[in-house]
């Protein structure tokens, strides 16, 4: 299959076509997203929380991205693969960042960066691209914000919001992710750039959606946000499967005849 690349979302987006996106964290989950069509595969710091089981993402390093952003480019046949800048590679010195963003393009099969911030990143995000590192940015809801915050919340300020977009945009950005604003809010940035956007919890007017693919198949545990739409329950067939497994022992029909050499 023919690899999407950012001159194919910003066709995708000029021609109305919809742009989808889920999270990766391994190389057999990596794959099927990728054998089902999902154009924009993304290695999120997320994995922080649904993988390392953190209560934030803060805590989850660069060497553990790399780590996982290998197993993710490796299995990508056709989709892009965007890898999160973790707190804080995309706070400390633009040096930093630029020694970040070559590791995930040298050391990974990945694409691109995405880094949280718009209008203070112009300057790390122009540095990134004329490195030759594609920048996704990431405005609105900002969860390595999220101990300033004090929690999550919907973001409200469309002058500051859309600024944000226009100044990511300007610097090089080849995309704007927006997390958790009004619908208005989403379409307002959509309209403002010409780059695309993705919405995660940002209405339907954005030019492509992401979530998280634990929370979309149901193995995430406890609270999901509103934005999430949970289409399968994993959770409860790998229970099935367990507790099958563990009655088929406990009652000595397993392994039968078709399992015994
Ligand atoms: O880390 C992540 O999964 C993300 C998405 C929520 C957009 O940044
Ligand atoms: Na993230």
């Amino acid at each position: 299959p023919q690899r999407i690349t950012t001159r194919t979302l910003q066709r995708m987006a000029r021609d109305g076509q919809r742009i989808s996106m889920l999270t990766a964290y391994d190389y057999p989950t990596a794959q099927v997203l990728d054998e089902s069509g999902i154009d924009v595969l993304l290695v999120g710091d997320s994995l922080a929380m649904v993988v390392q089981g953190h209560e934030t993402t803060l805590p989850v390093t660069m060497d553990q991205m790399i780590y996982h952003a290998e197993m993710v480019g490796r299995a990508a046949r056709r989709a892009m693969v965007v890898v999160d800048l973790p707190f804080p590679e995309g706070q400390l010195s633009i040096e930093n960042s630029l020694q970040c963003g070559a590791r995930v393009l040298k050391e990974t099969e990945c694409h691109a960066v995405k880094l949280e911030g718009g209008a203070e990143q112009s300057e790390r995000i122009g540095a990134l691209v004329t490195a030759g590192i594609p920048v996704m940015a990431h405005v609105g809801l900002r969860p390595q914000n999220v101990l300033v915050d004090g929690g999550y919340r919907v973001q409200k300020d469309t002058d500051r919001l859309v600024k944000d977009a226009l100044a990511a945009e300007s610097a090089g950005a080849f995309c704007v992710l927006i997390e958790c604003v009004s619908r208005e809010i989403g379409k307002a940035i959509t309209d403002a750039v010409s780059v695309p956007t993705i919405g995660i919890g940002a209405g339907p007017d954005t030019n492509g959606q992401v979530l998280v693919t634990n929370d979309l198949i149901g193995l995430t545990s406890g609270y999901l946000p509103k934005f999430v739409r949970q289409m399968a329950d994993v959770r409860g067939t790998i229970r099935k499967a367990v507790t099958d497994y563990r009655d088929a022992i406990d009652d000595g029909s397993f392994p039968g005849k078709k399992e015994t050499f």
